[in-house]
């Protein structure tokens, strides 16, 4: 079905993380829309051949190094381009209904464009606003914004709604739309894929996610070095500016002399194939995780899980119903988890059965769509709510 409003979704970045995969099954199909982004990357491709047309920003280069946890005085430099996306922003804001802000710096300078559009704005948050992810400054800040100018915000886990409102945003505002996918398992066993792609037929995990400190991937490593004949494919590259986190795996891998029991993928584009051919997905994140798609990717593909238990993880995986829980930051825990899976696989048949029931029911694409479909309409002026 074509939707009739004209939104402006709007990102700050060009590369293609967990939030942008889920913008575009947003923007599918909504050719009367706009995507503004502030850098550049293979995102805008990427949307465009969904349906709305891209915008990228002329100032925006720059403007991702600036790390979520850096103080906004480091933001002074850019101060300008800064005000100049503002204004291209208040500027394209005034041809749409509707403006959906899909990161949070995307959120911050579209609420200030606003001040001047005065567009109904809702705010996808994918991110826990807690003091282990943001500096105060920048939770004042964008809780201020937000309460003051958010139309809906919309968060992914009860974990990213409570984290929202103990940081003092309102309550009324939040929306918790559980993010969606579509993965069908695909029909070969998991010896065929590994030798389609070329990975060690023996005991085998892998993580899946970019590299980034809070994710945790050194925990997994420290945790691999307690395995001995077990391997780990790292897939996934250093996104948004964790280059040096990027590095010191690789150094800790040859410390801990694991190099021919640790394969570095980098970014891929093929993750159900690799998904599948893997006997355990590892979610080490140190850090609450706000939702964490590859743990659905994981449970819709039949492939066990073992999860830290913070952030969204818990709920999704029903407590441990529906894969394992180990505490964040404890590689020992991990390296007991995982070889518990790996020693007798067999008996998690029932608990793979209901992982892929529950992702089936809970996070399905189309309700995820169907909800925030809903919610954009009914902010649209003159919408009957
Ligand atoms: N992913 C990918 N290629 C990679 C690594 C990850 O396509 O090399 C995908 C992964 O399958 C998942 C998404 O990136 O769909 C990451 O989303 P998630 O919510 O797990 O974490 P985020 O990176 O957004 O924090
Ligand atoms: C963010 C979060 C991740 C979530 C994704 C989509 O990147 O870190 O947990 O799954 O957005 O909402």
């Amino acid at each position: 079905m074509m939707s009739r409003e004209r939104v402006l979704f709007v990102d700050h970045t060009g590369q293609i993380g967990g939030a942008e995969l889920i913008l575009m099954d947003v923007v599918q199909g909504r050719s009367e829309s706009t995507a503004f982004l502030f850098d550049q990357g293979p995102l805008a491709k990427a949307l465009s051949d969904r349906g709305p047309s891209v915008i990228t920003s002329r100032w925006g280069i720059g403007l991702s190094r600036f790390r979520r946890d850096s103080s906004w005085l480091k933001a002074l430099p850019l101060a300008g381009g800064l005000a100049a996306i503002i204004a291209e922003l208040a500027h394209v804001a005034r041809r749409h209904d509707v403006v959906y802000a899909n990161s949070q710096k995307a959120f911050v300078l579209s609420a200030i464009a606003n001040i001047v559009a005065c567009k109904p704005l809702i705010w996808h948050l994918h991110d826990i606003i807690s003091p282990a992810h943001f500096g105060a400054l920048q939770r004042r800040l964008q809780v201020g914004l937000a309460n003051r100018f958010a139309a809906k915000v919309i968060v992914p886990s009860e974990a990213a709604a409570a984290a929202f409102i103990a940081a003092g945003g309102r309550r009324a505002l939040v929306e918790v739309v559980p993010n969606g996918l579509a993965v069908e398992p695909l029909p070969m066993s998991r010896q065929e894929l590994r030798q389609r792609l070329g990975l060690p037929p023996g005991p085998l995990v892998g993580v899946f996610s970019r590299l980034a400190r809070w994710k945790g991937q050194h925990i997994l490593i420290e945790a691999l070095a307690k395995l001995p004949g077990a391997h780990c494919i790292i897939v996934g590259d250093a996104l948004f500016g964790e280059q040096d986190y990027a590095a010191e795996l690789r150094k800790q891998v040859g410390e801990l002399g694991l190099g021919d029991r640790v394969h570095f993928l980098g970014h891929r584009s093929d993750v159900p194939l690799l998904m599948q051919s893997v006997d355990a997905m590892v979610h080490p994140s140190i850090d609450p995780e706000p939702f964490g798609r590859t743990l659905v990717e994981a449970m819709l593909a039949g492939v066990p899980v073992i999860a830290t238990d913070a952030g969204a993880a818990p709920d999704i995986l029903e407590h441990g119903r529906a894969g394992m829980l180990v505490p964040p930051g404890d590689a020992r825990a991990l390296a007991e988890a995982l070889d518990a899976v790996l020693a007798e696989p067999e008996i998690l048949k029932p608990q793979l059965d209901y992982a892929s029931r529950r992702a089936r029911t809970h996070y399905s694409l189309a309700r995820m769509l169907d909800s925030i479909g809903l919610l954009i309409r009914n902010v649209r002026p003159g919408a009957a709510v």
